[in-house]
């Protein structure tokens, strides 16, 4: 298998709780190269007053890392952020101070998990119409409210948002509740798209256990839509044709 495209990865190290040192943001990359990744974009965390990271310095980040790291053998790189979405955060998104997908047609967000908050939909309204921005929901299947009703990403995705599927929760990496949550938004088919959000270099083998469910489950023909056709629909900012 190749083409994949991993639209959610924490390989940069030192800048958050992502990889440690350079081996492992090496390591991280090499093993998802193997299991078929051609292209990974790193999403370091936005998230104020835990990972006090601005464009400008992910930006320095990313550029230093690459350089470091050796010159053959690993995906296609590029970068974007995991955009915690508070109000600094949209603030920061809206005026141009965000780090979109490349292209800048679709933005990485993170939520806190317990709740949405009730502006919710007029903020992906905004970004749509202000920015041309589509709203990319991280682990939707990690968010309580989701849970208890997955009818939410539903509305959520009417509302013009797309849905990344963190692949690992398959395996039940963050336990049972997301695991069965992700097992139904996969059965509904609200995932536009799948990722790593690889943190560490042993992440990658529930990431490649996870694409093994979805194969057994539903064939070849959905790892092509979830790693390969929705990841290039995401970039291009068009799920909703
Ligand atoms: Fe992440």
């Amino acid at each position: 298998m190749s083409g994949f495209v991993d639209l959610h990865c924490h390989w940069i190290w030192g800048i958050d709780d992502g990889a440690r040192t350079a081996d492992e943001g090496a390591e991280i990359l090499r093993r998802l190269g193997a299991i078929g990744f051609s292209k990974v974009i790193a999403t370091p965390h936005m998230r104020p007053g835990m990972f006090d990271n601005e464009q400008a310095g992910l930006t320095a980040a990313f550029e230093a890392a690459r350089a470091a790291l050796p010159a053959e053998g690993l995906p296609e790189l590029d970068l974007s952020s995991e955009h915690y979405f508070d109000d600094l955060v949209y603030e920061r998104i809206t005026s141009g101070q965000g780090v979109p997908y490349p292209g800048a047609r679709a933005v990485l967000l993170e939520f806190y998990d317990q709740d949405f908050p009730n502006s919710l939909l007029h903020r992906f309204f905004d970004l749509r119409r202000r920015r041309r921005l589509l709203p990319v929901i991280a682990h939707p299947e990690r968010y309580r409210p989701i849970w208890s009703d997955p009818d939410k990403l539903e509305r959520m995705i009417e509302g013009g948002a797309a849905a990344l599927l963190d692949t690992a929760a398959l395996v039940g990496k963050y336990g049972q509740r997301p695991q069965r949550c992700a097992e139904e938004l996969l059965e509904r088919g609200l995932y536009h798209a799948a990722c790593s959000d690889a943190h560490r270099p042993a992440d990658v083998d529930e990431v490649a256990a996870g694409i093994e469910v979805i194969r057994k489950r539903y064939g070849d023909e959905e790892i092509d839509t979830l790693f390969r056709q929705g990841p290039a629909q995401i970039l291009r900012g068009r799920v909703h044709v």
